[in-house]
């Protein structure tokens, strides 16, 4: 129980857990998480209605990370509404986590009003930070339109939401991403989502087809950004505001930097996918072994106590 954490008051007996988009697409995968050593999961991000993605090949393993732009296949929100409530109700004491966007605010306030007249019970994330959809912007860099699709749902969204967002690069869009984040009852901050827009090249040409090869960048390579993000969010947010690290953790090692830099969970993206669920296993172990060489026994001890020089 070394492991054991709270977001948003939801306590969950380890604190690693799969990133939305890797193996928790359909009942099968998400059947596998709940049975490995994760703490809960969270579902592929939900649109409305099924959608296909984008065309292939969309994703490319290289040795230091992985390159995307699936284009938000996924089975809709009914179906996962369905998948999740199954789980509930097996493991009435377990709190699952629901990915939803959609495009376009009117739409995502449709998403989410579906959500809120359902019966289910977990954390709901917005993802406010998808690259992959091409004409679409990723909603977070634009301030005013995140400030007003916050303002709008929180009259009315009545269960515990968290955002997803992507990475930021300067100190300036922390401050004033933070100042909006503040004025609102929001349950956790993801940070982060995939680096936006990167591109690869093998063999002379671009590693995935969609939107001419752009795509957005995870795995090791991202991890400094990651846990910067992670670090300017534990900085500058209320500290009711519980904190996600997802970004480069793939070992017992980088989780620890993340809780050290503030995150109460923390997410496995492309290493999972790469490794398959029992990667908590050995993850999970590394972090114990580390606390028990430092001395802690929960991550409460050293979560946020990064030191500066
Ligand atoms: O990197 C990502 N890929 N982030 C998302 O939010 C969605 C996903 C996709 O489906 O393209």
């Amino acid at each position: 129980m070394a492991l054991k954490t709270k977001v948003a008051g939801f306590e969950f007996d380890n604190c690693i857990m799969n990133a939305s988009g890797v193996l928790c697409s359909d009942v099968t995968s998400l059947e596998k998480l709940d049975q490995s050593a994760a703490g809960t999961f969270i579902t592929k991000t939900a649109t409305i209605e099924y959608r296909e993605g984008n065309v292939k090949p969309r994703y490319y393993k290289y040795n230091i990370g992985s390159i995307n732009s699936f284009g938000l296949p996924n089975m809709s929100i009914d179906y996962y509404l369905d998948a999740v409530k199954q789980f509930q109700e097996k493991n009435p004491n377990k709190t699952y986590f629901l990915s939803v966007t959609e495009m376009g605010e009117d739409k995502i306030y449709d998403i989410l009003k579906i959500v809120n007249d359902s019966d289910f019970e977990g954390l709901v994330e917005l993802n406010l930070s998808c690259p992959n959809v091409e004409g679409k912007p990723q909603v977070a860099y634009d301030f005013e339109t995140t400030e007003r699709i916050l303002t709008e749902i929180f009259k009315w969204f009545k269960k515990p939401l968290g955002i997803k967002l992507p990475p930021f690069f300067d100190m300036s869009h922390f401050d004033q991403m933070a100042d909006i984040i503040n004025q609102f009852p929001i349950a956790y901050v993801n940070a982060i989502n995939s680096i936006g827009n990167g591109l690869i090249v093998h063999d002379e040409s671009v590693a995935i087809k969609p939107k001419q090869g752009f795509g957005g960048l995870g795995g090791s390579i991202i991890k400094p950004t990651a846990l910067a993000n992670v670090h300017a969010w534990y900085q500058r947010l209320n500290p009711e505001i519980s904190i996600i690290g997802t970004g480069g953790i793939s070992t017992g090692q980088d989780a620890f930097e993340h809780i050290l830099c503030g995150a109460s969970m923390v997410q496995v993206g492309t290493a999972l996918g790469h490794n398959g669920p029992q990667l908590f296993e050995r993850i999970t172990q590394e972090l114990e072994a580390i606390m028990t060489q430092k001395g802690y026994s929960e991550i409460d001890d050293f979560r946020g106590q990064l030191q500066y020089l």
